[in-house]
Formats: structure tokens, sequence, C-alpha cells
């Protein structure tokens, strides 16, 4: 069978990605849509070698289509997300939107596929991308002999927050280099040659809302409610890549061994751990452009007793997003007699 497929705010680092990914995958598609805002409405993006027309999302009919990928943002999905699910679409959805709801499943497609079966309201939310591979790491880890905490930092790339962050990265670096001031419009501070302790807005306890979706939905995706989640979420100036500093707590010991075994058994895990100067991920020299989650730097923590330490990079524009969603429509289609 080949599909209908739209993909929602097809102009915007994700939306692209969405676009290429499909196209690498061979997605069955008898049509592909790309939609936007009126704004970008007209204008071409790539499909393969193909150009396709941007078309409208407010005046589209979604009538005849089987599968919409939205990465447009909460509002647009709030509103739009809905009818399309109505006119008979899945919808696969990477805003925050609809994450936390009970009756939305949350799918990373390596680690809790069966939680899709579940979908009453035709919507399936994608992970924030931190959340993304941080359980592709964890999953085995937490399957084997439970995780009881979770210790976070990230150094988040700024693709994660949109195209216009990518361009002030890019301009503000060249204006720097020429001995120029650096103007911040997208972020609070400067980003270039600068590390943000901040992503999304403050909540009352201190944390900000970036930092509280690792709870929630480290939770909902794992499915236990007793996981501890301590995360500080900080934004570097790197294009593509999402880093993370973990330490966990298990529920029992595992040894370094074990916990090598494991992670090398997890689909869509790559260990990268040699234990020699570059022997490890980082965002530029694995992760951009690439689909694994990339894990490094495993070691027993000296300071607990059943204490686990990792670095985790992947890019957060694919498994973070894109990839994940067209691997989450791959299980849709795959579901179907
Ligand atoms: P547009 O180019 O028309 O603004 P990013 O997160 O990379 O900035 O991308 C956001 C994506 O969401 C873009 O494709 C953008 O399209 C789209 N978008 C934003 N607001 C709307 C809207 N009100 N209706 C449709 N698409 C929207």
């Amino acid at each position: 069978k080949q599909y209908v497929v739209a993909v929602v705010g097809a102009t915007g680092a994700v939306g692209e990605a969405m676009l290429s990914v499909l196209h690498e995958r061979k997605f069955p598609m008898k049509e592909v849509i790309a939609l936007a805002s009126e704004r970008s409405a007209g204008s071409e993006v790539k499909f393969g070698n193909q150009g396709i027309v941007v078309r409208d999302l407010a005046t589209f009919d979604p009538k005849g289509v089987d599968i919409a990928l939205f990465s447009a943002g909460g509002s647009v999905s709030r509103e739009y997300a809905p009818k399309f699910a109505a006119a008979g679409a899945v919808v696969i959805d990477n805003s925050s939107a609809f994450r936390d709801d009970v009756d939305v499943p949350l799918v990373v497609s390596e680690v809790n596929p069966q939680a899709l079966k579940n979908r009453p309201r035709g919507i399936i939310a994608n992970p924030n991308c931190s959340t993304m591979q941080l359980m592709v790491a964890l999953a085995p880890i937490h399957r084997a002999v439970g995780i009881e905490r979770i210790n976070i930092a990230t150094y988040q790339s700024v693709s994660g927050t949109g195209v216009k962050a990518m361009e002030e990265l890019g301009k503000q670096t060249a204006s720097l280099l020429n001995f120029q001031g650096a103007e911040a419009t997208v972020y609070p501070v400067q980003i270039a040659f600068n590390v943000i302790p901040h992503g999304g807005d403050f909540l009352d306890n201190g944390y900000t809302t970036e930092e509280w979706k690792l709870v929630t939905e480290t939770r909902k995706i794992l499915g236990d409610d007793r996981i501890l989640v301590n995360a500080t979420v900080v934004r570097v100036p790197v294009f593509y890549g999402h880093s993370e500093a973990v330490h966990l707590e298990t529920r029992e010991k595992i040894t370094l061994e074990r916990a090598r075994e494991l992670l090398a058994a997890q689909p869509g895990l790559e260990l990268v751990d040699e234990r020699a100067p570059g022997g490890y991920p980082t965002p530029v020299t694995h992760a951009s452009g690439n689909d694994p989650v990339f894990v490094g730097r495993l070691r027993e923590d000296v300071s607990h007793p059943r204490g686990l330490d990792m670095w985790v990079v992947s890019d957060n524009i694919r498994k973070g997003a894109a990839l994940n969603a067209v691997q989450v429509a791959e299980l849709v289609i795959a579901e179907q007699p």
C-alpha cells in the first residue's frame, strides 16, 4: 500500500529533516504534502532531488491524508492535529502539546512500540529530543536492574530551538570574529562562545519546562512513576546534536561489564567507549547527520554503590525528532493487515 503523508512545519528544521528521512527510508508514499504557515506558502522545500511546493496549513483540507507528521509548535498542533485525526489521519506530533495526555501514547520506536496500540484520539506524541536519546540508552538498564534516580545535565544544540536559533549562532559567531557585537534575539543572552543554563520557561520550583519534560516523559515512556529525575538543561553553541552527562542510581547493582553488554545489544544504540583521546562520541564527530544514539564514557560511579555514569550523544533533529517520527509511522503502517 502507498500512503498520503503530510508534513506540517515542512520549512522548519525538523520538518525538513522529516522530508529527507521519509525520502531516505523510502517510505511507501503516493503523495507527500508540505504544509506551513501562509508566510512560506508557495515556496519550495526539498524532497530528495525534487522540489515540492509548500501549502498553507490554514486553508488545507486534511481529507485523504493517511499520516500527518506535525512539527510546527504546540499551538499549531493543538489547533490542527485533532482536525487531521478527525479527517482520518494518524497524527504523529513532535510538539509537547499532547505528550502528558493519558490517552496519547508517547513512543520511542525501539523502547515502547507496544504503547502505539492504544491511541483513541488518533494522535501519537513524539518525545522531547533530550528524553528521546536518554530513553534509548536507559531502557535496557531499567529493564535489567531498575533505575531509581537519574541525575542529568544536558548540552543541547541550537537546532533544537529551530532555524532562527541556528541563524543567530551563525550571525553572532561571524560578528564576534569580526570584532563586532553580538545581538541576541532568539536567546535571552549571547549563545556564541557561551553556554546558557536555561531551556523553555521557568517553573515555580526553579526548574525549567525543558528540565521538567525529562521528568514526566521518562516516567511515561518507561512506565514507572517511581523513577526520580534531577535535570539541568544547558544550551551550548553547537549546531546539531545534543549531549548528556548522565549519572544513574540503579535499584540493583549493575556491573560495568553487564551494562556494556546490555547497551551493545540495544537497537538504535552504538557504543563508542575506548577510554582514549577521541574514543568517545561528540556531536560533530559522531551524532550530526547520523541515526544512532551514541554512548561513551561508561563507568561505575566511585561515589555511589549503585551508581553508573555515561555520556549520551545523538542528533536531536534526527533520532530526537524526525527519524523517530518516521520510525513510528513505519510501525503504524506495519500494523495494518
Ligand atoms: P513558516 O516557515 O511558514 O513559519 P522551526 O521550529 O525550525 O522554526 O520551524 C517551525 C515550523 O513551523 C516552520 O515550518 C513554520 O512555517 C511552521 N509554523 C509556524 N507557525 C505556523 C502556523 N501558524 N501554521 C503553520 N505552520 C507554522
